[in-house]
Parts: structure tokens; C-alpha cells; sequence
């Protein structure tokens, strides 16, 4: 049991060793520690300014928690964990190096609005790590887009062959919905870019302090307007596990087609060894484990999300110790999303398309079905009449083991009188990819201006980073 808490005043007991391992948070809060720094610095530089400590207060605690910076990026400094948490365990180091002049430090300030403002600089941090990954990824995409851009494969729904598409249209795909996740996050971080700091335990201060002070040296663009909402405000938190839920679905859609794509039923695509893996007991397996694991880390960020919404509904005003569970759903998903789009980034560059491959599958399936059916349309055909037509012929063309481009014209025929010679260039499954000319459509320059816009306009911040 220990005695020595900096809280410890109003208590006759030390606190039982039971809570005090149950209620620590120091074993994963430390990952705030540059955070916490940097908010001591401009809370310390502020108190100075507004005359509420002295200068002389002021430098040593300054060169004190820049010496404990240094102390931990280097290692060298141990925590112990019976300071509960990174703010009391950086401060029990700054008393102990300067003496009890230290302690000047917190005046103006509650574990309540330091952690919440950590939190709010760890958030954004995490933000810009994410976003620089998704325009990694974005960029890995949008090269073998480009490098391929004559592969046709069968786009699929249901699961079954539909309709012939570019690789590089299903490949740029993913890029609209990784741009779209970018967006969401770049939205996200106005609300995360304000300042709590000032809001104090939850009514803000006695102390003249200049709260635009310190959110302009810290970076934030606002300040928070409502200190009983700011220490107990964790939304922002909330709205990041939920973008990062979404980048997982997307991550752990285009896993299961990579690995469709690299099965043996399909075998689309070819993976490098060094990126995939050996089964212990079948020597001829090389397993895409990258992607599986991916798709299978999806389910931890949700759950992150839901672990915290739980956290969060029940919670009276203001901060209760419930939010200190923030901390590990976020810490670990911002980890698990990070390293699937490192992997996922990695397999995509390494992955080789088997073009020969992709054009066999191309050829089987009836994928100019709705083609023929629009021919008949522009010779004349209702829609609906010649849909059954196409149909029949496709039906026709299984029974005897035939593909549409197997057909004589005079088969055809018999199906419907309309059809001619210029039926066989609808039947050549490139043509028809091709005049599917219009934007967002698949056709060849249709998909290459949606590789030039998404390559001027979604990337734009990382190639200025
Ligand atoms: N470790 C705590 C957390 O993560 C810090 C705030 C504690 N405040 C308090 N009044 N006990 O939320």
C-alpha cells in the first residue's frame, strides 16, 4: 500500500492495493506522455504570462518537464505505477526534480480538462498517422490501376458473373471509398481540434488564465464553449472509431477479394512470397495470411466502437472515472488500423494480375448478355422483350455448351429476326467494356480521367506533406 499520492490530504488510510492496481492506468496512458508534455508547457507559459506564478516558477518547471520529455523518449525514465496515471507520474517526476515548487504546475488545472485535452492532441496525431496511410494506400491503388489498365475481368454480383469490367475501374473502386474515409476523418478533426483545457474539475477556474492562449500554442483552432461538457465529452473520440470502423470494412472487402481473387477457383492474381505464408503441415500451400488478418481485425475496431458508445450512454454529468476507458479501445484500434493499411498497402503493390487468366474467365459466363439484349433495343426491341430474347439465347447457348461468340447468325435468328451480322461486334466483350463511355462508367478513358482526378485531387495533402 502506498501513502503518497499527490491527492493524498483528505484521507487518513493509503489506498488499498487492490483499487490501486484496478484503477491504474499508467500501463497503456503513457502513450500521452509527449502529449501531457506539451500541454504542461503551454499551461505553464500561460500561467507566467497572466502572472498567476512566478517567472522563476516558471523556468524551472519549463526545463524540468523538457528534461522529462527527453528522460522518456530515451527510456531512461521508469514509471511507477502506483502514480495511477501518466499526468500524476509526470508530475510526481517534476516535484521530485525541482522540489515542491513543481506542484505550481496544476494551479488552474483538473486531471478532468488535462486528460481530455491529451486526448484531443493524441486524437489528432492519430488522425494525420491514418490519413497519411490512406493515401499510401490510395497511391498503391492508383498505380497498378494505371499499370493494368488494359485488363478486362468478369465483374461480378452475386457473386456471379454480371458484366466484363476494367481490373482498373474495380481497383479504383476501393480508391472512392478509401477518399471517402479520408474526407470523414478530415471532418472529424474540426470537432477534435478544440480546446478543453481551462474547463478545470468541470466549472472552469477562479484564476484570470487566457484559454486562446494556450489553444493557440497547442495548435487547436477554438476553444471548448461549456466546461461541464468539455470534461466529460469523449464524442469526438466516438466519431473517430466509427471512420476507423468503416476503413476496416473496406480494408477487410477488398481482403476477401484479394483472396477470392488468389484461390484456386479464380487465380486472378499472383502474391509475392515474401507476403504470403506456409502452412505448417501441407508444403504446397503459400496462404494470403495479410488480408485474412485483416478482414479479421475488422471486428476488433467495432467492437472498440460499440465498447465505448456502451462507456458513454449511461454516464451522469460530468466526468466520471468510466471515461478513463476511453483510452484503450482508441489506442488499439488507431494500432490495428494503422498496421492493416501498412499490410494491405504492401500486398497491393506486391500483387501481380494474371492477365491471361482474367481474359479465360472473361471469355465464359455470358457477360455480353445485357449487351445483346440492348441491341435488339436499338433495333427496335422493347427492353423487357428483348431481355427474355437474350435470355433465351443465353439459356440456348448452355444447353449446347456453347459461348454468345460460339453463335452462328442464323441461330440467333431464330430467337429474333432482328438480329444481323453487327450483332458480333457486341458479342467482343472488350468493345462493350469501352462504350461504357460516361463518367464513373468503365469504359477505357472514362476509368483513365477518374485515375487523373483521383491522383490531382485525393492525394493532394500528402504530396504537400
Ligand atoms: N486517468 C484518468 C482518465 O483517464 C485521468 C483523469 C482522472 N480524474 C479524476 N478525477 N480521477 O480519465
Amino acid at each position: 500500500m502506498t501513502n503518497d499520492k499527490l491527492w493524498q490530504g483528505r484521507f487518513s488510510s493509503p489506498m488499498n492495493q487492490t483499487l490501486e492496481t484496478f484503477s491504474e492506468s499508467l500501463s497503456f496512458d503513457w502513450q500521452l506522455y509527449s502529449d501531457d508534455i506539451a500541454q504542461s508547457l503551454a499551461h505553464c507559459e500561460m500561467l507566467v504570462k497572466q502572472g498567476i506564478i512566478s517567472e522563476d516558477t516558471g523556468h524551472e518547471i519549463t526545463r524540468a518537464l523538457r528534461e522529462i520529455k527527453e528522460e522518456l523518449d530515451s527510456g531512461a525514465l521508469k514509471l511507477d505505477p502506483k502514480w495511477e496515471d501518466i499526468h500524476m507520474a509526470i508530475e510526481a517526476r517534476l516535484i521530485e526534480k525541482v522540489g515542491a515548487s513543481g506542484g505550481a504546475l496544476h494551479t488552474a488545472r483538473s486531471r478532468n480538462d488535462q486528460v481530455a485535452t491529451d486526448l484531443r492532441l493524441y486524437v489528432r496525431r492519430g488522425i494525420g498517422e491514418i490519413r497519411g496511410l490512406l493515401k499510401d494506400l490510395m497511391a498503391a491503388f492508383i498505380d497498378q490501376a494505371r499499370r493494368h489498365i488494359d485488363l478486362i475481368l468478369p465483374g461480378l454480383t452475386h457473386l456471379q458473373h454480371a458484366q466484363a469490367v476494367r481490373f482498373s475501374h474495380h481497383l479504383m473502386a476501393y480508391v472512392e471509398m478509401f477518399h471517402r474515409d479520408d474526407e470523414r476523418l478530415r471532418d472529424a478533426l474540426k470537432r477534435v481540434n478544440v480546446c478543453p483545457l481551462g474547463s478545470g474539475a468541470l466549472s472552469g477556474t477562479t484564476f484570470p488564465i487566457d484559454r486562446e492562449f494556450v489553444a493557440r500554442k497547442l495548435g487547436f483552432d477554438d476553444v471548448t464553449r461549456n466546461s461541464m461538457d468539455a470534461v466529460s465529452d469523449r464524442d469526438f473520440v466516438v466519431e473517430v472509431l466509427a471512420a476507423f470502423s468503416l476503413i476496416m470494412v473496406h480494408l477487410s472487402r477488398f481482403a476477401e477479394d484479394m483472396i477470392i481473387w488468389n484461390s484456386l477457383y479464380a487465380r486472378l492474381i499472383e502474391l509475392p512470397d515474401a507476403l504470403t505464408t506456409g502452412s505448417s503441415m501441407m508444403p504446397q500451400k503459400k496462404n494470403p495470411d495479410g488480408a485474412e488478418l485483416t478482414r479479421g481485425k475488422a471486428g476488433r475496431v467495432f467492437g472498440h466502437l460499440i465498447a465505448l458508445l456502451t462507456v458513454l450512454k449511461g454516464l451522469p454529468m460530468t466526468y466520471n472515472r468510466d471515461l478513463q476507458e476511453d483510452k484503450e479501445p482508441l489506442f488499439d484500434a488507431i494500432n490495428t488500423v494503422g498496421g492493416c493499411l501498412r499490410m494491405m498497402t504492401l500486398l497491393i503493390k506486391g500483387m501481380k494480375p494474371l492477365g491471361e487468366r482474367m481474359e479465360e474467365a472473361t471469355r465464359l459466363g455470358y457477360l455480353q448478355a445485357t449487351d445483346v439484349a440492348d441491341y435488339l433495343v436499338r433495333k427496335g426491341v422493347p427492353f423487357r422483350s428483348a431481355h427474355e430474347v437474350a435470355g433465351k439465347v443465353v439459356s440456348y447457348a448452355i444447353k449446347n455448351g456453347k459461348e454468345l461468340s460460339d453463335l452462328e447468325i442464323e441461330e440467333l435468328k431464330r430467337f429474333n429476326a432482328s438480329f444481323e451480322e453487327d450483332v458480333f461486334k457486341v458479342l467482343i466483350v472488350e468493345r462493350g467494356v469501352d462504350q461504357r463511355r460516361g463518367t464513373g462508367m468503365t469504359g477505357r478513358e472514362a476509368v483513365l480521367s477518374h485515375i487523373a482526378y483521383a491522383e490531382a485531387n485525393y492525394l493532394k495533402e500528402y504530396k504537400e506533406v
